[in-house]
């Protein structure tokens, strides 16, 4: 083959390349973009699957399945403040007193599928803060002048509820 046969063929190569790349950007809306975008997501997205937080209480419901009314320190492995409340009472009390009245999911105090773990501070904090709202409750509430005598479900009480609001750190003002 000579040389000018040779240069030839590879126009001939680069035409045909040419023609094929514009069909196939053509074929597809002419719209290269998106495509390579859904293919490959933006940079700062989080790799990892979110956190299920309604798929994690159906697996815990499914796995104490007939033991909901045991006390939940004979179900439950790591339980100190809870262990007399029945075991389905407190995945409520993880669901809505906890999660929910904090504005959170389980991951802010506990390790995903580790729930007996201590790894994560917050877990302790929400411990203490339980004996807190004991103590206002049993103690500082009633013994308040005004609040004496009221029993059962009239009794002056505090919840996390009433203090965080769906915050993690709870307001000190109603801003402007
Ligand atoms: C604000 C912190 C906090 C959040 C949010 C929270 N938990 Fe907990 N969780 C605790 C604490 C504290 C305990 C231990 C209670 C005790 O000592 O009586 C606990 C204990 C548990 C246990 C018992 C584990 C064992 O074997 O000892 C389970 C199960 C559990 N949580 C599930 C959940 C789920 C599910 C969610 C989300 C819906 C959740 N938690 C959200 C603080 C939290
Ligand atoms: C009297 C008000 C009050 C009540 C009631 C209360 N908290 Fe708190 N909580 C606070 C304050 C104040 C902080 C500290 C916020 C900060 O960091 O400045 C806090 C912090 C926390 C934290 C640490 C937050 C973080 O991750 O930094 C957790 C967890 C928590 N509370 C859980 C609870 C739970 C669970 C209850 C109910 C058992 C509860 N709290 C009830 C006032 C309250």
């Amino acid at each position: 083959m000579n040389f000018s046969l040779k240069r030839a063929l590879s126009l001939v190569v680069i035409a045909v390349f040419g023609v094929f790349s514009v069909i196939v950007f053509l074929g597809s809306g002419g719209d290269f973009k998106t495509s390579a975008q859904e293919a490959d997501p933006a940079p700062n997205a989080t790799p990892e699957p979110k956190f299920d937080q309604k798929a994690a209480i159906a697996a815990l419901r499914e796995k104490i399945k007939g033991k909901e009314k045991l006390p939940a320190g004979e179900v439950y492995k790591n339980v100190q403040n809870f262990a007399q409340m029945p075991a389905g009472r407190l995945l409520a009390v993880m669901e809505f007193g906890y999660s929910r009245s904090l504005g959170v999911d389980c991951t802010h105090c506990h390790v995903e599928g580790r729930w007996a773990s201590e790894a994560k501070p917050q877990k302790q904090t929400a411990r203490e803060m339980h004996k807190m709202v004991a103590r206002i409750n049993g103690e500082l509430l009633p013994g308040i002048k005004a609040f004496e005598g009221r029993e059962g479900r009239n009794r002056a009480v505090v919840n996390c509820t009433t203090c965080h609001r769906g915050q993690v750190i709870p307001a000190t003002n109603l801003g402007k």
